[in-house]
């Protein structure tokens, strides 16, 4: 993040329907993009808004009964009011009706034409309605599908406006050719370049207005409109005073990021680069294509009518908690599948189990042993010591990955140190040092868990906003300090912040046990999970129903286990009570379907095997958190143990 200004954008996204998960994604991605940003000092710029012409919007409003315009008016507000709750930060928002908008794409199409660079011909084509895109009969599935939406295409010939795409084709490949960072991944570009391997043909720019009437009037021929796309793209510079305000274009325009979902890779790689080259401007500096959020395997798409609605899952779960599940369970440039579970899970684990956790103990040891001053702290002692420069280093971690975009694997990082901490505290044992009086030593352990913590909460600041504001309330930081996370001073943080008051807040992560009927968990081997079949794609692998792949597999964590106590549940014959070691100081309480076949004295002290990232369920009263391994038949049931009996709780299975 060497750059002084940034300037970063979202698709506009098409006022046809109400946002989803994927929209929520993308604009999620760039508010943290720009709050890093922002917390390192630079000088950013960050634009979103709605796409409100074209076919689309015009067949939605015919749909509900409205002028195009209400139509727009009535579904930007659900965009406007989404990114509200989600706090968005974003520094303007564009809608392509507004006249700063239309008078800027009426400039460029009149110059263009000046130009000789747009032209009027015959055109037959296969149009596209879902996608607002055309093809040539090469481009089409079975000679009649359209390649990306698999739906059927119109045939349509009419006189048309074409722009003189063609002539850029060399130098476009000569552009990408040489700015290795202007398409990313770069993987994205190399596809880009496969797809400038076929000669390039000008674009069609118009449509006639009897048959679409709903977009920017040509200003050379009122009998067209201007072809959505061509209209759209432009709004990166609009928004910024392209032709109105020189010195805000000039300040941001070459820093600019388009982040974009790879379904609309072509338009910004080929259409929008060749159209900024015709009008004489410089390229941005980067155009970044994530991947798709799927629905079990398929594309969760408004017309699919697949979509996980992010009103909802903000309300239910949180936005923080939301935020931080998307950013951390896609890696940026591939897909990523979105299941409710899988959030819970992550929901639990990270957030609720180790980093509230971890904030919990230290403020809770502080205030009862200290009444939350920790005096300054003595010299801190190697393990101190390594957990406070591990934080150090997760800081150069995270802005290694931010700048690579791999911002997954920077949060990866952040909460290694978070398990660090735990794992730290556990083998420090302060409430031990507690008992034994050892005041010292007590104090230098909290204070370095607690500059762990802040260092920490700095890191996630972006991420989770609000939460992270409370977690640095509630280990005392002033109000200016709690939003001061620049890089820069953390990179510097060492040993001696001034002495604060920690206060005890409630949970910040409350853990979300789903309640489950109980005769769903216990000792079943695990039901076959539906998977959906994959939508056929020429680049990737099918899975065929039924069959898992080695990652899927090995998203199921097993583990040794030893059995500490046992017991059975008053008015349930099929249950024990256990409680499990699973090493590390991990005692659980779990609940299984054995006690036909075991009686508790006769599982004490067997190690056993256990699914350790099974979602905890209450059952019979009693928390389950993971699952046995037995093998069952209908009249038998027999504990899967470890090869030669007693061996270490905790170790992997796979
Ligand atoms: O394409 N997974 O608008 P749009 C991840 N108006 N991201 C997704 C997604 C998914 N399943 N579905 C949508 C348009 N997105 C044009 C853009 S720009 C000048 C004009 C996100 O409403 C992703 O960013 O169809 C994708 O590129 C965008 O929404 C498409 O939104
Ligand atoms: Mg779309």
């Amino acid at each position: 993040m060497s750059n002084s200004t940034f300037y970063v954008t979202t698709p506009i996204y098409y006022v046809n329907d109400k946002p989803h998960i994927g929209h929520a994604y993308t604009t999620v991605l760039a508010d943290v993009l720009a709050r890093y940003h922002r917390a390192a000092g630079d000088d950013v710029w960050f634009l979103t808004g709605t796409d409100e012409h074209g076919q689309k919007v015009q067949k939605a409003a015919e749909k509900n009964g409205m002028t195009p315009l209400e139509q727009c008016d009535s579904t930007v507000v659900r965009f406007q009011e989404l990114w509200k709750r989600l706090g968005i930060t974003n520094d303007d928002f564009i809608r392509t009706t507004e006249e700063r908008h239309k008078k800027i794409v009426r400039a460029i199409l009149q110059d263009l034409y000046d130009r000789d660079l747009i032209y009027k011909a015959e055109y037959k084509g296969y149009y596209c309605v879902a996608c607002e895109r055309f093809f040539t009969e090469k481009d089409l599935v079975d000679g009649k599908l359209c390649p990306d939406c698999q739906r059927e295409v119109d045939t349509i010939v009419e006189s048309n406006y074409f722009f003189r795409m063609s002539k850029y084709q060399d130098w476009l490949i000569q552009y990408i050719t040489e700015h290795s960072d202007f398409i990313q991944p770069a993987f994205r570009a190399n596809e880009t370049l496969g797809f400038l391997r076929k000669p390039l043909e000008d674009l069609c720019i118009s449509r006639p207005k009897s048959r679409l009437s709903w977009g920017i009037e040509l200003p050379f021929d009122a009998d067209y409109v201007c072809y959505v796309w061509f209209d759209a793209l432009i709004n990166y510079i609009s928004a910024i005073g392209y032709g109105v305000d020189r010195a805000r274009f000039e300040r941001y325009w070459t820093s600019c990021m388009h982040l974009i979902g790879k379904d609309i890779l072509t338009t910004h790689s080929v259409y929008w680069p060749t159209m900024l080259h015709a009008i004489g401007l410089p390229m941005p500096k980067t155009i970044f294509a994530h991947g798709w959020w799927l629905t079990g395997s398929r594309k969760m798409s408004k017309s699919l009518g697949n979509v996980v609605n992010p009103m909802d899952m903000a309300d239910k779960y949180g936005v923080d908690a939301f935020r931080y599940f998307l950013l951390a369970a896609m890696t940026p440039g591939n897909d990523a599948s979105f299941t409710e579970e899988d959030f819970l899970q992550r929901f639990n684990t990270d957030l609720a189990n180790d980093l509230g956790n971890l904030l919990s103990r230290v403020v809770k040891l502080s205030i009862k042993n200290f009444g939350g001053k920790l005096p300054a702290p003595p010299p801190l002692q190697p393990l101190e010591m390594e957990l406070v420069s591990k934080a150090g280093l997760a800081v150069k971690q995270l802005e290694c990955e931010l700048n690579a975009m791999r911002l997954d694997r920077g949060i990866g990082a952040v909460m290694n140190v978070v398990r660090e901490a735990n794992k730290f505290l556990e083998r420090t044992a302060p409430w031990t040092l507690a008992k034994e009086g050892k005041t010292e030593r007590l104090a230098a352990v909290l204070f370095a868990a607690s500059q762990t913590l802040e260092i920490v909460s700095a890191l996630l600041f972006p991420i989770m906003p609000e939460k992270m504001t409370l977690l640095r309330r509630s280990l005392g930081l002033s109000e200016e300090e709690i939003t001061k996370v620049d890089f820069a001073s953390l990179r510097e943080y060492a040993a001696g912040s001034p002495t604060r008051t920690m206060v005890d807040l409630p949970p910040l992560f409350p853990r979300i046990v789903v309640e489950k009927p109980e005769e769903d968990a216990p000792a079943k081997p695990e039901k076959q999970k539906k998977q959906e079949v994959k939508a056929p794609k020429a680049r990737d692998t099918v899975v065929p129903e039924g069959m898992v792949t080695i990652e899927q597999f090995f998203k199921t964590q097993l583990r040794t286990a030893k059995v500490l106590e046992a017991e059975r549940i008053e008015g349930k014959t099929r249950l024990l009570h256990l409680k499990v070691d699973l090493g590390n100081g991990d005692v659980r309480s779990l609940v299984a379907g054995i006690a036909q076949q075991y009686a508790p004295e006769d599982v004490v002290g067997k190690t056993i095997i256990v699914v350790a990232n099974l979602m905890p369920a209450k059952i019979a009263g009693f928390e389950s958190c993971g699952m046995l391994l037995a093998a069952k038949s209908e009249t038998s049931l027999k504990l899967v143990t470890v090869d030669g009996g007693g061996c270490e709780p905790g170790l992997t299975v796979g």
